[in-house]
């Protein structure tokens, strides 16, 4: 039985909580590193009592930062700043990216082959700082930095099921382009299994699953953002990276990554996930004339998103 050894960067977080408890409930985690600015040493001893193998180990502080990431196999970022009501996802950025640079530039030394998931807000700019960074190092290789868009598609399936009253687990909607408002472009022409909504219903589902983040926002009235439903989505996206990992075939997920679509060179698009991370990048495929229209909004949007990500790491 092959098992990995996961680091989770942000564990004492809202999101680090919950998502270190279900990494320590995977059978396929043998060994957890939580790394935190602050209180991993109360949660790894916490968790160290759940009756699993999966032996949980803290780190903490700056200085302790390389040492968690070592040898990871999978490394997962929730490290930052929430957003706040009134904020926008590009808001956090300028203290994010700090985050994500040094935390790229460590596992550039320390763990080149790890898989890298990150979380941390707002994706579409913070995946392209970690792959600049990675890419001064010589140590970029695009199969392995993903942005977790896991989110959107569990909403979408969710949203889905709940207007076909089916159970969510049946319902299967590729999520493609970023992880913010207009530029989460769900694919109904593509949901499994088929719907037939009205023109009305496809707008306004749409709508709602790309303000989503904010109707969780709004409703935590000043106490952080999506953390729970977003734990359970980075846990889905890791459990879907070991599966590859451990060579199961047909293993698809969505996810933002390095790629090249209508001029945007990050994107989300579903992925066939092997033992090097992605294996084959399954692209847009066919859209109808309603998706080409969002993707058309989505992509300057992106190209925004990304040249602020990539000037951040190579200021002109
Ligand atoms: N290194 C490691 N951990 C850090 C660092 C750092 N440089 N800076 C902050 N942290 C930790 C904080 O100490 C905190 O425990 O990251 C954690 C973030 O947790 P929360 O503030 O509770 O935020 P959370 O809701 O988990 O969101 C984290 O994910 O979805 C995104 O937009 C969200 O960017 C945000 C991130």
């Amino acid at each position: 039985e092959e098992c990995f050894k996961v680091t989770i960067a942000g564990a004492s977080g809202g999101i680090g909580q919950p998502l270190s408890m279900l990494m320590k409930m995977n059978p396929f985690v043998k060994e957890l590193s939580l790394f935190d600015l602050q209180h991993t040493p109360g949660v790894a001893v916490d968790l160290s009592h759940i009756e699993t193998p999966c032996k949980v180990k803290a780190f903490m502080g700056a200085d302790q930062r390389r040492e968690a990431l070592k040898d990871a196999n999978i490394i997962i970022v929730s490290a930052g700043v929430p957003r706040k009501p009134g904020m926008t996802r590009d808001d956090l950025f300028n203290v994010n990216a700090y985050i994500i640079k040094d935390l790229a530039e460590a596992a550039a030394e320390v763990a080149p082959n790890a898989l890298i998931a990150i979380i941390t807000n707002p994706v579409n700019s913070v995946i392209p700082v970690a792959c600049e960074v990675m890419k001064k190092a010589n140590k970029f290789d695009p199969r392995r930095i993903f942005g977790v868009t896991t989110l959107d598609i569990v909403r979408t399936n969710t949203f889905v099921a709940e207007a076909l009253k089916i159970d969510p687990k049946e319902v299967n909607v590729p999520v493609i382009g970023g992880h913010a408002g207009d530029t989460i472009v769900p694919l109904f022409s593509r949901s499994k299994p088929h719907v037939s909504f009205s023109d009305e219903q496809i707008i306004a589902m749409t709508k709602r699953i790309q303000n989503a983040g904010t109707e969780v926002v709004e409703a935590k009235a000043g106490a952080g953002s999506a953390t729970l439903s977003m734990a359970y989505s980075a846990a889905r996206f890791a459990n879907a990276l070991m599966r590859g990992l451990r060579g199961e075939q047909n293993v698809i997920e969505c996810a933002y990554v390095a790629s090249d679509y209508g001029g945007a060179s990050y994107f989300a698009t579903p992925l066939l996930l092997g033992k090097d991370g992605i294996k084959e990048n399954l692209g847009v495929g066919e859209l109808n004339d309603f998706e080409k229209k969002l993707v058309e909004t989505a992509i300057p949007i992106l190209i925004e998103n990304i040249k602020t990500g990539v000037d951040f790491v190579n200021p002109k």
